[in-house]
């Protein structure tokens, strides 16, 4: 999969944001290792602290299906960059450290990351064995 690609669907998604606090709509498109790809935007709630980012949406939409297994996510926000928040970072590196992490414009410049990159000395599911 193309990751300029990745990031359109991403774009995609972001039309779906419910943002009526924020007004910061983000996209996001995961890519299963079966080459599947989950969506998700951010839900917002007038409890502001029972916000969803798009993506944990697109991650745990991925997983009640029965995927696990991810090798990338692109992510676009209303900044030319929009990062992981900290909560979505240590979701991701649940699943795999390795997971390319891509931000930016299909259509621009992008950057690409490994989550663990973006998140160093994670604590993960190995200090729980
Ligand atoms: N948000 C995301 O969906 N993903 C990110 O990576 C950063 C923040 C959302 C949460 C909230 O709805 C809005 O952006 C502003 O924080």
């Amino acid at each position: 999969m193309d990751k300029r690609e990745l990031l359109a669907i991403a774009e995609k998604a972001k039309e779906m944001a419910y943002v009526p606090y924020s007004g910061f709509r983000v996209g996001a498109a995961l890519l299963t290792r079966e080459g599947k790809i989950y969506t998700g935007c951010n839900v917002e709630n007038a409890s502001y602290g029972a916000t969803c980012c798009a993506e944990r949406v697109a991650i745990f939409k991925a997983v009640s299906e029965g995927y696990k297994e991810f090798e990338a996510i692109a992510i676009s926000g209303g900044s030319k960059f929009t990062y992981p928040c900290g909560i979505c970072r240590q979701v991701l590196v649940e699943f795999n450290p390795d997971m390319l992490v891509i931000v930016g414009d299909s259509n621009d410049d992008y950057r690409e990351y490994k989550a663990s990159s973006l998140l160093p000395e994670f604590f993960g599911p190995k200090e729980l064995k």
